[in-house]
């Protein structure tokens, strides 16, 4: 069953009723100001850090679900014995709609609703210059007579550190404080700027208001909700001012419209920083100049269309990087819309703020926001750039690395430390990918900080070369790399033995465990550790390429040998050097990761380990909804294993489909040259193609969730934790560049698609290095191997497209045989 559908004309998708499985939401903002939005009007809006500079509050956790957000209230007194109070998104009032439509595109989102006659459309988003979200709501009267309307605004604010906000009352319920001009069409939240602050917020509307509330208190009454607020049901704002307890906005404002008549109002809730100088105006009131000038910009219709307009062709320009056409509706869908779109949102939030990561929890992942780049660095290459000095200014002289950090500061978190063995490889992953696309070695050359420490600073290869002997010198009993705390699996805590409730098992237990090895690293190993040596080779350096290779070499033949259980590759050796991943094993026999990163890399392919080890996952793995990270699921706890035996079985990393590394099997299906199961595995997880579900899967259908309730579980098929989650990047990564083919490589795009039988031609524009490239794919009857390479008119050997400087367009027809 579906709840809306797809607009690839208009980049929408399109919800058509307000009764979602779960709330659908929409990402605005593209810089600093970000704002999460539900298809009810649901969300919160942050500046830089969810977690510090929240200027609205979300209830998470509550009950019903997604209730605090930036209402408007429409009350039709036109009757006045059947008055009616409605919202244009449904929520919180739920009065039945006569129309309901929510479309979510591209850093905007827009809700038309009808009610007795009376239309509303509210569109919202965040400019592309400014650190604000403008709201423009437009109300129609339909009626063939004179309606008599109220309309009322809400947004309740967070005294700006949001996890302080929810907890700590006895401070917070006396320091709110407020600023009101014109009446109230401008509110300014000015809660501690008296001391260490130098920021407020306004909400302001471009109109003269009836009335306003500036306390919650006042506004909804103490014992009501925004289902319910007082000043509504009486018609009317109190012009309450708030002192402590918790602040809001609201304007009231009184219409009266002709049939046929319409009216615009603009709406901004907006972040502003003064000077530590020029704080106020004078004493005790804040500089308003600068808000005043944010409100000006947007002053008219004309203003904020024209705003609005800068912002889509913001986005259109931004995917017309990689764009296809082929003669399959769903793979052009995700590839040029959807995609690419959940992979910005990935990099602008980490896993920082979703409707499933409160925002106050964990800052950036070393590995997620390196895997994260794999999928925007075509789309933004210089913010790319910094993101890895960024990432690599956390990391350890000894290679090692925070294994978070927090975006408003960019340090390390130590809450939570180091000692997740894969983090230091990823960082050469992300490089990698940069210089590929780029061709800018130059970032090797950067003087990056360790641990932020700019008198141990060093070039950003030597941070690589850290990585890399990290995992080179850390190695086990069978000589595969020690994992640590954990590797990409955060839940397979073979160190940890934690038998108390409270404790962590990210971060309980000892760090390093001199045993438990991880065959998965050792996939990663082989991959990055090549991809390193390539670095060396580029800056010259061909003996420290020859070294990486032989210490490639001996972790290979760890990973072929003490890592191969007979039909795959183990998953791990635990602390006592039991497998684990094991037929030995009498639960978790195998695990999803060390298949498809093992064979991705190249393991096993010429020795038949990576045929025997897919078709393994076939057997034992795969599902219709996906292929599931181990089985069988374990049915208690093992104090050896930590976190992935703590799940019931089906979900989360105990026996769940995680979306993330099903891209790696179908990698490495390609690799194998398996076109039809390759985008077998890429279909059953791919929003596009499971819209059809929407009732089982729940989640957005426009979006990866990082997780699907696997085979075990009561609820199999019913997604989880949508948005924020490295499947945006790796099935990108996997669709763009193996299964359509078109990939990086150091010396220009090469061109090697591996596609399902009956994929039929293609075309593929892409922007590489400051070229156009008109790609165009013929498959005749094949599912992998490139026949001929004709660029610009003439034949060219092999399947890389020869870069030529200067070249701004080229020509490309590929044939498949
Ligand atoms: C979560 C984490 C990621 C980890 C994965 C598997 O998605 O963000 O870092 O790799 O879970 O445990
Ligand atoms: C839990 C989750 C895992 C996540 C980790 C870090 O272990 O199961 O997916 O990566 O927390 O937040």
């Amino acid at each position: 069953m579906k709840y809306g559908f797809f607009d690839d004309s208009a980049l929408e998708y399109v919800i058509t009723t307000p009764k979602t499985p779960l709330p659908w939401i929409n990402y605005l903002g593209n810089k600093e100001f970000f704002s999460l939005i539900s298809n009810t009007c649901g969300g919160y809006t942050f500046y830089k850090d969810a977690k510090l500079l929240r200027l609205t509050r979300y209830r998470y956790n509550n009950v019903p679900y997604d209730n605090n957000g930036k209402y408007f209230y429409i009350k039709d007194n036109t009757d006045s014995n059947n008055q009616v109070v409605w919202n244009p998104g449904w929520q919180p009032v739920k009065t039945v709609l006569d129309k309901y439509e929510c479309r979510h595109g591209l850093g905007y989102s827009t809700f038309t609703s009808s009610k007795n006659d009376v239309e509303t459309k509210v569109l919202t988003f965040v400019p592309m210059n400014d650190n604000c979200e403008v709201s423009k709501v437009t109300i129609t009267n339909n009626k063939g007579t004179d309606a008599l309307i109220t309309l009322f605004s809400y947004v309740e604010w967070c005294l700006w550190n949001a996890d302080d906000d929810m907890k700590n009352f006895q401070r917070n319920l006396s320091t709110g404080e407020v600023e009101v001009t014109d009446n109230g069409s401008t509110i300014y939240h000015k809660t501690e700027y008296r001391e260490r602050r130098n920021h407020y917020a306004i909400y302001s509307v471009n109109a003269p208001v009836d009335g306003f509330d500036t306390s919650r208190d006042a506004f909804l009454g103490a014992y009501n909700g925004p289902d319910s607020p007082d000043a509504v049901a009486a018609g009317k704002c109190t012009n309450s001012v708030a002192s402590g307890w918790s602040p809001i906005a609201s304007q009231q404002i009184n219409l009266s419209l002709k049939p046929g008549e319409s009216k615009t109002f603009i709406f901004i809730l907006g972040y502003i920083e003064n000077p530590e100088d020029d704080k106020w105006e004078a004493p005790g009131v804040v500089n308003k100049k600068p808000a005043l000038e944010m409100i000006s910009s947007y002053k008219d219709e004309a203003a904020v269309d024209a705003a609005l307009a800068e912002l889509k062709n913001y986005w259109k320009e931004l995917l017309s990087n990689y764009h296809i056409s082929s003669t399959n509706e769903k793979v052009d869908r995700m590839v040029n819309i959807w995609n690419q779109y959940q992979c910005m949102v990935t990099f602008n939030m980490s896993r920082s703020a979703s409707y499933y990561e409160s925002g106050i929890g964990r800052g950036m992942g070393f590995r997620d926001s390196c895997q994260d780049l794999l999928g925007f660095v075509h789309l933004i290459p210089d913010r790319a750039r910094q993101r890895i000095i960024d990432i690599a200014s956390t990391q350890f002289q000894d290679g090692s690395a925070y294994h978070q950090y927090q975006p408003l500061t960019k340090k390390g978190n130590s809450d939570i430390g180091s000692g997740f063995n894969d983090d230091p490889l990823w960082l050469i992953a992300g490089t990698s990918a940069y210089i590929r696309e780029t061709g800018d070695l130059s970032i090797l050359k950067e003087i990056v900080p360790f641990d932020n420490d700019m008198s141990v600073a060093k070039t950003l290869m030597e941070h690589l070369k850290c990585s890399f002997n990290f995992t080179a010198t850390h190695k086990g009993p069978h000589g595969l790399p020690l994992i640590g705390r954990a590797d990409w699996n955060d839940c397979l805590n073979l160190n940890c033995f934690s038998e108390h409730p409270g404790e962590s098992f990210q971060t309980f237990g000892p760090s390093e465990g001199p045993v438990a090895e991880s065959v998965f690293i050792a996939g990663m190993f082989v991959k990055y550790g090549e991809e390193y040596a390539q670095l060396a080779e580029l800056l010259g350096d061909k003996a420290e390429a020859e070294r990486a290779r032989e210490e490639i070499k001996k972790v290979y033949e760890a990973a072929i040998t003490a890592g191969w259980d007979g039909e795959w590759f183990v998953r791990a050796y635990d602390a006592y050097s039991n497998k684990v991943g094991s037929k030995e094993c009498e639960e978790g026999q195998i695990y999803i990761e060390p298949q498809g990163f093992c064979v991705l890399a190249g393991i096993g392919v010429k020795e038949g380990l990576a045929e025997k080890a897919l078709k393994s996952v076939e057997e034992r793995l795969d599902t219709k909804y996906g292929v599931m990270i181990l089985q069988p699921a374990y049915t208690k706890y093992h104090l050896e294993l930590g976190e992935v035996s703590s799940y019931p079985p089906g979900y989360k990393e105990n026996a769940g489909i995680f979306c993330h590394n099903n891209p790696w099997v179908s990698i490495a299906e390609t690799v194998l040259g398996h076109g039809d199961r390759a985008f077998e595995i890429y279909k059953k997880t791919c929003p596009a193609y499971i819209e059809e579900i929407s009732d089982v899967h729940c989640t957005e259908p426009y979006v990866y969730s990082q997780m699907v309730a696997g085979r075990d579980a009561k609820f199999f098929g019913q997604g989880k934790n949508s948005w924020l989650t490295g499947t945006a990047a790796w099935t990108f990564v996997n669709i763009s560049q193996y299964i359509l083919g078109v990939y990086p490589t150091h010396n220009g795009l090469s061109i090697d698609p591996c596609i399902p039988e009956g994929f039929g031609d293609f075309q593929i524009t892409r922007k590489y290095r400051g070229a156009v490239y008109n790609i165009s794919v013929k498959q005749n009857g094949v599912q992998k191997g490139i026949k001929s390479l004709t660029v610009n008119g003439k034949e060219v050997s092999g399947n890389i497209i020869p870069y030529e400087e200067g070249v701004k367009e080229y020509t490309v027809e590929a044939i498949m045989g």
